[in-house]
């Protein structure tokens, strides 16, 4: 074990889980009713994701969810954060509840807790059924509605057992990387529409963890949202204030709406946008939360550009340091951060980090095995960053590691592998990699270390 590593720091009920979204991994796209979602268009459209990848049948856990279940239980993990879709609950968007739909995830719930593992529900991972795209998408305020309405179905359902929930994850991808940048579900460029979408999302969550509590009045509600520590690329002014920039883009725009301080004027006056606004909008979005999942991959370098997209920052590669095979720069010492700036700044009560991996070309060796040294000690070195926070005070009661299983990566298809897990998609076979048997080691130690 390595030696910053003192699990013993981390409180005795702390949560060790594994998380997966549905579009991900379920596969069966037009089974019990099922209607399509936003990532099946963009999926079946041409040229927007590696190799027109989609997740017709992903990892087929409609069908293998025993056998994941299984594995959890092999990792010895206590905690699973999975989603619901939207599309297979309702599948219109709005209107009759699918009852199939959610038999299906009342069948895993009851499973899971069988098998002594707590689920925590996240009810949108970007699935938007199509049918509401075809109506405005996150552009109108109806699907802020229609979210509720839907959380409330689910948590009417599972809100006797299941008692996490989480109402979006990662709004900025929806927000950002799929109206501004294009590069997500449902493909768009355009800012005014990304600004009206990022508002009716944080409206979304605000009135559906109002639904939710009011469905299941033992729920816990949290939020789950992407963040990267921001450095200015140099110390000119002009990178500073692109920092700055970047910043509110991905931190502040998120975060100080849902923590009472509405949205950051200097990035209002940067879109130039009208934001939709109703009274009351704002006291929704900063319902109280019992709980933030913070999802940290990477931190972000940046320089100014005035010519480029918005926040006009543009990200630097820097030379020489540790990247995975997403390209994306190693730095646990950015967790550490943002756990504290979620504690000291906004401050968060109840903290979880719901996900946070590594990709790497994994393959099965002769001996049958999958050796993916370098995610095991990302997994460490990440761990190691918890510890750290939780000793200077960040109410950290939990951490979920991307992912259980390889799976259907977005854009970037079947080509980048998350999993603790390894999954031959020919065969729809699972290997439990060497980080997989580490995590389990690390869970083990760490129980312990408080027996
Ligand atoms: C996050 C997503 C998750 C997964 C990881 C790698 O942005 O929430 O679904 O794709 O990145």
């Amino acid at each position: 074990m390595s030696e910053s590593l003192d699990l013993a720091a981390l409180p005795a009920d702390f949560t060790w889980g594994t998380a997966t979204s549905a579009y991900q991994i379920e596969g069966a796209v037009t089974e019990d009713g099922r209607a399509p979602s936003i990532w099946d268009t963009f999926s079946h459209t041409p040229g927007k994701v590696a190799h027109d990848d989609h997740g017709d049948v992903a990892c087929d856990h409609y069908h293998r969810w025993p056998e994941d279940i299984g594995l959890m239980k092999r990792l010895g993990a206590d905690a699973y954060r999975m989603s619901v879709a939207w599309p297979r609950v309702m599948p219109a968007g709005d209107g009759p509840v699918n009852a199939a739909g959610l038999d299906f995830y009342d069948r895993l719930v009851d499973a899971l807790l069988d098998a002594g593992i707590t689920p925590n529900i996240t009810l949108y991972h970007w699935d938007l059924p199509q049918a509401l795209q075809d109506r405005g998408g996150w552009t109108v305020r109806d699907t802020a509605e229609h979210l509720a309405d839907y959380a409330s179905a689910v948590a009417g359902r599972l809100g006797d057992r299941v008692t996490r929930w989480a109402t979006l994850n990662e709004p900025l991808c929806s927000g950002w990387i799929g109206h501004l940048e294009g590069r997500m579900a449902p493909g768009l460029t355009d800012l005014t529409a990304a600004v009206h979408a990022s508002y009716h999302l944080l409206l979304a969550h605000g009135l559906a963890t109002r639904a939710i509590r009011a469905a299941a009045p033992e729920a816990r509600v949290g939020l789950v949202t992407n963040h990267s520590t921001v450095e200015a690329a140099s110390s000119r002014p002009e990178d500073i204030a692109a920092a700055v920039r970047m910043d509110g883009h991905t931190n502040r725009w998120w975060l100080d709406p849902v923590y009472g301080r509405g949205f950051p004027a200097d990035m209002r006056e940067l879109y130039g946008v009208e934001l939709p606004e109703r009274s009351g909008d704002l006291d929704a979005i900063a319902a109280p939360l019992d709980w933030h999942g913070l999802n940290y991959y990477f931190p972000a370098t940046v320089t100014d550009d005035p010519r480029g997209p918005v926040p006009y920052a543009r990200e630097v590669r820097l030379p020489g340091v540790p990247r995975t095979g997403m390209d994306w720069q190693i730095d646990a010492g950015g967790l550490e951060s943002l756990l504290l700036r979620l504690t000291d700044d906004y401050g968060v009560r109840e903290l979880y980090v719901t996900e946070n991996g590594s990709a790497f070309p994994d393959t099965v060796s002769p001996d049958g095995a999958v050796h993916d040294p370098a995610r095991a000690r990302y997994l460490e070195q990440h761990l190691s960053a918890c510890v750290r926070a939780v000793r200077k005070g960040a109410p950290l009661a939990g951490y979920y590691a991307w992912s259980l299983l390889d799976n259907f990566e977005w854009a970037y298809g079947y080509d980048k592998r998350f999993g603790l897990v390894h999954v031959d998609y020919a065969t729809q076979t699972r290997t439990v990699k060497t980080s997989g048997l580490r995590y389990a080691e690390i869970i083990r130690a760490h129980r312990e270390s408080h027996a």
